[in-house]
């Protein structure tokens, strides 16, 4: 069953049945302030912090379902009649109303044709201004005319979200609201600067309110800055006294809970359109004044050509980080993850971590070390500042023994100002003693993973000087002075590899300690292959940026070697990689045991990180497609875990089939993928790819329930009742490690240090492929022939014309002048 489809050309995707399943989401904003919100406009807006500074509220995993939100009624003033322009929360039925939501690249457009009435609402935030625009558009396709009484609404929320939940009796007296000048302040008055503002704009000069008197309201009043006056007892936001009266009663009060409602009129006549905006923003009333002018400018006829042109800005602004890398291959799945969603999924959650949903409610924020580190090496060449920066904080919390922090906030480790007024919602600064954790509660893998996201955000932007900037570690960091011992990022890389190889167990493998990527495998002194294998993959990236940089890296490369024989000597069981072992001793993932005999992180990154035989590699990737293949992806492990055993950990604690506990979880999919194409088999690669992509299950949604045009966390496994539907959308790992894994290894377009590598692998059906793909500044149109339908290796390429060297690692194409654009013919052999 299918809810909606892709629109390519508007890169939207476009859900024309509004009644999904479950909240389809999309986020709105891409600097400090920012917005999550469904398909029917429930959600919630915050700025920098959706823990300290959450600007509306949201009730999450509430009945009804997603609210409140930011919503536009329309009422017709004749007959008394109302509705959303988002569908919910009045939600008429969808026999006599049409809804459709577009999700676009942050922005969201929900249309209504409702008693011969169009309308639309389209969500954004410019790039430059702390201000989110709801842009309404009203067309009378009825033949009278028509008096409609428009009313924006949206619920303030009292910024730290514990305060929301907790701690009313201080917020709700202290804070207060009032309207002037068109525009509601809502004055937090607890804080130096908590003021949020809310304010309409409309194309022509309005009629006034007009009056209601059988109901006994104010004629005049058009807003509403207290909630329960709006909403009334006994109701909600299906139907507000105020929408069903027809008029604000132009409440205000210093305590309570404020709302944004502000009223406007309108008159159309038959075929006649309009369009007002209302401004919801951060900052007090004068800031409300000069954005409501700088937005309602107009040029000519168009009364908001500032509206317009932010709106076109916000396009090109994604318009040019796709244009990064665009792809034509003989899937269209691959074609519009690549060149649109995948890509933007990836950046969502590196510009806002991973707290941010209608899962992760704000109440836990920061970053995560390893996912952090991950997300940063998927977008070096779309979004090389904001992965830089991402390094640059990871690198500040790593300690001075080579672990990192495994959450924090990167505040931590910056030089404090003591701010003049100390509110309570003052993001706070722990203690010393409670920022540095020890080594028991530290994930093994999480600093690994930054050296790799270090090497390839060098190989993508050339920036080799990277690796001599100077950075303090957590541990000895002052945040009144700002500083610390300092060493260069190349030290700190070392400092990471180090502790991977003090820290290793009795079988030579690196400990567990309190998780390694898998969060719920707790091996503590036990031991853990993924960490082992991934520290040989940091290594192999680590010693070849060394080689780049002339430095001695014989001690990493025999620490290389030592990590390879032992993973092999006490790993391969003869069948596959074992997973790990436990404190006591007993082996994990692997043939003799009776629960989780296989895992898929051993196996993949065996392969991946290079320290697997190509013959083991080839036996172990065989068995994860015999054991973990489901037609939704590949499971974690098989089998599910049913009984507690705490020296594993928590995943034998989660129900079979669901997250860890062999579902099939997104994330280490496209490991699998890298290691299809590592081993050569573009068929089998591929096979994994359709399976894990949504956009393949956009006709399944019965199944799925989730969105089709994202990545989630996992999709339930075959062992659980709902095997097939997704959860946890949007903010996963899975999101840049597909892009990462399709676009470098399937289509293996790969920069170097000095060269793009082109080292392809794809099913032998593919005839060709093209990229193209922008590269410090340069641009390379490729195409990859392959007339021979071979899945792997190059026979030759060619330069504009001249031919390039070709090796066994595919063609390497040297990096071409700053500005000049390349035609590249990649032959595969025969
Ligand atoms: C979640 C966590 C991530 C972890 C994964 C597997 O996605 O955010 O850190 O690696 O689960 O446990």
């Amino acid at each position: 069953m299918k809810y909606g489809f892709f629109d390519q050309n508007s890169r939207e995707y476009v859900i024309d049945r509004i009644d999904v399943p479950v909240s389809w989401t999309n986020y709105i904003g891409v600097k400090d302030l920012c917005g999550v919100f469904n398909h029917t406009a429930g959600g919630y807006l915050f700025y920098k912090s959706p823990e300290f500074h959450r600007i509306t509220r949201f009730r999450q995993n509430g009945v009804p379902m997603d609210r409140p939100g930011h919503y536009v009624y329309v009422r017709d003033d004749d007959s008394g009649d109302y509705w959303t322009l988002s569908w919910q929360p009045v939600g008429k039925s969808p026999d006599l109303a049409k809804n459709i939501c577009r999700h676009g690249l942050s922005y969201i457009k929900y249309q209504c044709k409702y008693s011969g009435i169009w309308g639309e609402q389209t969500l954004f935030i410019p790039l430059e201004d702390p201000v989110e625009i709801w842009d309404v558009k009203l067309r009378n396709d009825s033949d009278r005319k028509r008096r409609l009484s428009v009313f924006g609404y949206a619920e303030f929320s009292f910024h730290h979200i514990q305060i929301d939940n907790q701690n009313l009796q201080m917020s709700l007296y202290s804070s207060g609201s009032s309207h002037q000048d068109g525009i509601i302040e809502v004055d937090l008055f607890y804080e130096a600067e908590g003021f949020q503002y809310f304010t309409a704009a409309q194309q022509s000069t309005p009629a006034q309110p007009a009056a209601n008197e059988q109901h006994g309201v104010n004629a005049n009043a058009y807003f509403d800055c207290l909630r329960d006056a709006f909403i009334g007892p006994y109701r909600s936001e299906t139907n507000p006294i105020a929408v069903e009266m027809g008029a604000c009663s132009g409440s205000s009060e210093l305590g309570g809970n404020h709302c944004g409602a502000l009223r406007r009129v309108v008159e159309l006549e038959p075929g006649e359109e309009t369009r007002l905006i209302f401004l919801l923003g951060e900052g007090n009333r004068e800031a409300g004044k000069t954005m409501r002018a700088k937005y309602s400018t107009s040029n000519g006829t168009n009364a908001f050509s500032a509206v317009d042109a932010a709106f076109t800005a916000l396009g090109d602004f994604w318009k040019e980080k796709l244009a990064k890398l665009s792809v034509s291959t003989p899937d269209e799945g691959m074609n519009t993850m690549l060149n649109t969603w995948n890509l933007y999924q990836a950046e969502i959650n590196v510009m806002f971590s991973r707290f941010a949903s209608f899962i992760e409610v704000g109440g836990r924020t920061g970053l995560g070390y390893r996912d952090t580190a991950q997300d940063a090496m998927m977008i070096p060449h779309s979004n090389p500042e904001k992965s830089r920066e991402r390094l640059v904080q990871l690198i500040k919390g790593l300690t001075s023994d080579g672990y990192g922090i495994h959450l924090f906030s990167p505040e931590w480790f910056e030089k404090q100002s003591t701010p003049a007024f100390k509110s309570p919602t003052v993001v706070p600064l722990p203690p010393k003693s409670q920022r540095i954790h020890g080594i028991a509660d530290t994930c093994a893998d999480d600093a690994l993973w930054l050296i790799p996201s270090i090497v390839e955000y060098i190989r993508e932007t050339g920036d080799l000087g990277f690796a001599d900037e100077k950075y303090p570690y957590a541990d000895t960091f002052d945040p009144d002075t700002g500083e610390g011992t300092s060493e260069t990022v190349y030290d700190h890389m070392k400092r990471i590899l180090d502790f991977s190889a003090r820290e290793t167990g009795p079988h030579e493998i690196c400990k567990g300690l309190r998780a390694d990527w898998n969060d719920c495998l707790n091996l503590g002194g036990g031991e853990s292959a993924m960490v082992s294998f991934l520290h040989h993959w940091a290594l192999t990236h680590f010693c070849a940026l060394a080689r780049r940089l002339g430095r001695d890296a014989a001690r990493y490369e025999e620490m290389a070697a030592k990590v390879r024989q032992s993973c092999e000597r006490e790993l391969w069981n003869g069948s596959w990689y074992t997973r790990g072992f436990t404190a006591s001793g007993r082996a994990i993932g692997s043939p003799d045991c009776k629960e989780g005999r296989i895992f898929m992180e051993s196996n993949t990154w065996a392969v991946l990180s290079g320290a697997a035989s190509p013959e083991h590699g080839k036996t172990a990737m065989d068995a994860v497609d015999q054991y973990l293949y489901t037609p939704y992806g590949l499971k974690l492990c098989d089998p599910a875990y049913s009984e507690p055993d705490d020296e594993i950990g928590f995943v034998t604690r989660v129900y079979k089939g669901i997250k860890e506990n062999a579902a099939i979880f997104s994330h280490p999919n496209p490991w699998a993928w890298a290691a299809e194409t590592i081993l050569g088999r573009g068929d089998r690669a591929m096979k994994f790819y359709d399976a894990l992509n949504p956009y393949n299950q956009n006709d399944k949604i019965e199944v799925r329930k989730i969105e089709p045009y994202m990545y989630c966390q996992f999709v339930a496994g075959p062992d659980h009742s709902a095997f097939g539907r997704g959860h946890h959308p949007f903010m996963t790992g899975s999101a840049g490690w597909s892009y990462f894994a399709a676009t470098r290894y399937m289509l293996g377009i790969r920069p170097d240090f000095d060269s793009l590598v082109i080292d392809p692998c794809i099913p032998p059906s593919w005839p060709s492929f093209s990229v193209r793909r922008v590269w410090r500044n340069a641009i390379y149109n490729i195409t990859v022939e392959n007339p021979h339908g071979i899945s792997k290796g190059v026979k030759e390429c060619r330069l504009n014309g001249q031919a390039v060297t070709c090796g066994s690692a595919g063609a390497e194409i040297p990096a071409q002048n700053a500005g000049s654009e390349h035609h590249v013919v990649v032959v595969m052999c025969d």
